[in-house]
């Protein structure tokens, strides 16, 4: 066995890299060809910031297997979907039918990711989707070729539902862009509110990806709930704590939200962001060997501190390096690669996790705060949540 070769087993799960030792007696696969990535990411527009961070975790999680898998070099092709839907069938037919990509990682923007699965539907390439979160994904349109490594849009709205009224919070207005995403998020959040007792007395629903949110912040005064719960993220998020701060919100109505409204934003929000509180499957303070070692290197490689969202890109890396790894660099029988990524538990920053049957990550829902800039784990709000993938076959 060569050195490479050890060194990357060394990073492998036992079983796995038993196996691969007793795979390696008989024959190795003989392609040499690039493993081709095709990379569907926001790198412009309200979500670019989220778009650069899971590109850098992908790469990093890549890196770390000395860009070369099996044997194999991998081959980037990166596409800029701007976060619009429109774009998403003629850059998935791009990159599977012509590219012929093995695996299309992607996309941020639940409304895009609808576009790509139908595009992708029994065509010979595996998706990773590394953020959108459209229930569907792992729902009702659930695919075999289609995985997911972030999360659905219910797992991290629906725990706040509950936290929120233990928290002694009765009437709250709730508000999100309006679209897939946001709706959904504050649809679970209703649903676990509502069943504890809470009332949701307005929902506010602002054009997708407006980021004027003074009128509806006004109505928020005169309203005067005992919380607002929001989803908004990237640009759209630094916007919206920095205003609710600027409109004398802030200290008066407790403002909560699903993770991503503090999610690589707390520097350029500041103080504003300080005491907001929400659900998420990570936090950049969770006390794990592997988060460590995870965001030294991301700070060491970027220069700046990860995020969720590198997680998430990270962590469709490693899918991809475990699973064909597993399958001796043969990414040709694809059913092959689909059984081994249903079997593997991905050691992720955010603690390990495998895949539902629905191919959605089981893991654990935090309730964080945000303290001197970083977000904290208050307590864990949901251990090992399983989406209910309503409507999924598989
Ligand atoms: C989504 O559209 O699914 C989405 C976008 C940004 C996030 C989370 C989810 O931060």
């Amino acid at each position: 066995m060569n050195n490479k070769k050890k060194i990357f087993l060394s990073v492998l799960p036992a079983t796995v890299a038993a196996t691969i030792i007793s795979m390696s007696t008989g024959s190795m696969a003989a392609d040499s060809d690039p493993i081709k990535v095709g990379v569907m990411l926001p790198f412009s527009g309200v979500y670019a910031g989220l778009g650069e961070s899971t590109r850098n975790g992908l790469k990093q999680a890549i890196k770390e297997q000395g860009n070369n898998i099996a044997g194999r070099p991998v081959e980037f092709i990166e596409m800029d979907t701007e976060a619009k839907p429109a774009r998403a069938p003629e850059i998935t037919s791009s990159l599977v039918d012509n590219q012929q990509a093995d695996f299309v990682i992607g996309p941020v923007h639940s409304g895009v990711a609808m576009g790509m699965i139908k595009s992708i539907k029994g065509k010979d390439s595996i998706m990773i989707i590394p953020n959108a979160g459209a229930n569907a994904a792992t729902g009702a349109f659930c695919q075999p070729n289609v995985f997911r490594t972030s999360f659905s849009s219910w797992q991290t709205a629906f725990p706040m539902g509950k936290e929120a009224y233990d928290m002694g919070y009765k009437k709250i207005v709730t508000m999100s862009w309006n679209y897939g995403f946001g709706k959904e998020s504050l649809e679970a959040f209703n649903e676990s509110f509502t069943k504890a007792g809470g009332e949701v007395i307005k929902e506010m629903l602002v054009p997708f990806p407006k980021t004027e949110f003074q009128s509806y912040l006004t109505e928020i005064a005169s309203i005067n709930p005992d919380a607002v719960f929001v989803f908004f993220a990237g640009g759209g998020a630094v916007k919206f704590v920095k205003d609710y701060d600027a409109m004398g919100l802030k200290g008066k109505i407790p403002l909560l939200g699903s993770g991503f409204l503090t999610e690589g934003t707390t520097t350029a929000q500041g103080p504003a962001a300080e005491e907001v509180i929400t659900t998420l499957h990570y936090a950049d303070a969770l006390d794990i060997p592997k988060n460590k070692h995870f965001r030294q290197d991301y700070e060491t490689l970027y220069g700046k501190p990860a995020d969720l969202f590198a997680v998430q890109g990270y962590d469709a890396g490693q899918l991809i390096a475990q699973a064909v790894t597993a399958t001796q660099g043969n990414t040709s029988d694809k059913a092959a690669l689909i059984e081994q990524m249903e079997q593997l538990e991905i050691d992720s920053p955010r603690g390990a996790f495998h895949f539902s049957k629905s191919h959605n990550p089981i893991q654990t829902i935090y309730l964080r705060k945000v303290v001197d800039g970083q977000n904290t784990v208050v307590k864990v709000a949901h251990e090992n949540l399983e989406d209910p993938a309503r409507g999924c076959r598989l």
